[in-house]
């Protein structure tokens, strides 16, 4: 019996010591230790022995015991610090490998060119107002005197949203003028920049939807020189000093006298060129004085308060701020484009 419980402790501690695999280990201990293993086997014939062997035996056998269970444990701590570092080596982060950027967006420059004509304004004491884009036509036609049968009411022009052309997507930012005389106090200063909708085609110069700043002052005594000393000013801020405008007469329901201001061309500095159309100059905006019945109909009495009213194209004002060419580039967004700005 001696014999075999040393035999049993030689195989089990080298075959202990040579274990890769948990499984392997598992399989070791049962094979020795176990409820059918073989060191459990030699106790079993333990009564056998006559009474001085079997102490000798029985201390022996534990000895053996405890030695295979501190191998097993050695072994299993062995295999875990071994599983431990392979993990660590398979979910190592190289550090110094450069990270991935990330490309990065950048303010559209019309939106560009609105932030600097909104700081002008707020500068000069004008509150920025925000209106819808589904509006009224009472608000968009009616109230600015433009009155059943005005040609920009009609259907081939305009987006109506029913029948009876009573809502519509406003075809200006005028309706905003309407909108601040019924709910501000006088005197009134506001700017209202955003989206406008016409059914017109997509080309150079057209797109069925663009951007319009709305401005208007009124107060007591306010006249036709307010409007072209604060557009000039405006314009010099916006394009330089020295920039040179020129107003010319034109017709608005809305307004009386009327009239639209130019800005020479940045391209030929007045010559004519292909950028204006061999005009020499760039229309930005309508304006004038606000015709009496719009006042009226918002019930400011125009005997006592007089007020001026302009509409700039976002579009056009950014393309001569930033020197572009051509409308579509605006709308089409390509990076490399908008990238520049
Ligand atoms: N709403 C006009 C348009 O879309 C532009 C305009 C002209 C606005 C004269 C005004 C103004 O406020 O006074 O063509």
């Amino acid at each position: 019996m001696k014999e075999t419980l040393e035999r049993i402790r030689q195989e089990a501690l080298s075959a202990l010591e040579g274990t890769q695999a948990a499984q392997e280990l598992e399989a070791l201990r049962v094979k020795y230790l176990g409820k059918k293993g073989e060191l459990t086997a030699v106790l079993k014939q333990m009564g056998r022995l006559s009474a001085e062997d079997r102490p000798v035996m029985g201390q022996l056998a534990n000895e053996v015991r405890a030695s295979l269970e501190r191998a097993i444990e050695t072994a299993a701590k062995k295999l875990e610090s071994a599983a431990l570092e392979a993990r660590l080596k398979a979910e190592a982060v190289d550090v110094t490998i450069p990270g991935q950027s990330i490309r990065q967006g950048r303010k559209h420059p019309m939106y560009l060119a609105l932030d600097e004509i909104k700081d002008i304004f707020v500068g000069m004491g004008f509150t920025v107002l925000d209106g819808p884009e589904v509006e009224l036509a009472e608000l968009n036609f009616d109230r600015l005197n433009a009155e059943e049968g005005h040609p920009s009411r009609d259907w081939s022009d305009t987006f109506y949203f029913d029948e009876d052309s009573r809502v519509m997507l406003r075809s200006q930012t005028s309706p905003m003028q309407v909108r601040a005389m019924d709910s501000m106090e006088l005197p009134i200063r506001i700017i209202a920049p955003g989206r406008v909708y016409r059914k017109d085609e997509v080309d150079a110069t057209h797109s069925p939807m663009f951007h319009q700043v709305e401005g208007m002052v009124i107060d007591k005594g306010v006249t036709m020189a307010d409007l072209k000393g604060t557009l000039n000013t405006v314009v010099e801020q916006l394009y330089g000093k020295g920039t040179v405008t020129r107003f010319r007469p034109h017709h608005f329901p809305f307004t009386e006298p009327s009239c639209e201001m130019d800005v020479q061309c940045h391209k030929c500095g007045g010559a004519g060129c292909p950028t204006c159309k061999g005009e020499g100059w760039i229309e930005l905006l309508g304006a004038g004085m606000i015709h009496p019945n719009v006042l009226r109909m918002a019930h400011i009495d125009p005997e006592v308060y007089s007020g001026w009213a302009f509409g700039m194209g976002l579009e056009r004002t950014a393309m001569r701020r930033f020197k572009i060419a051509d409308l579509r580039l605006i709308f089409e967004n390509d990076v490399r484009f908008l990238e520049q700005f």
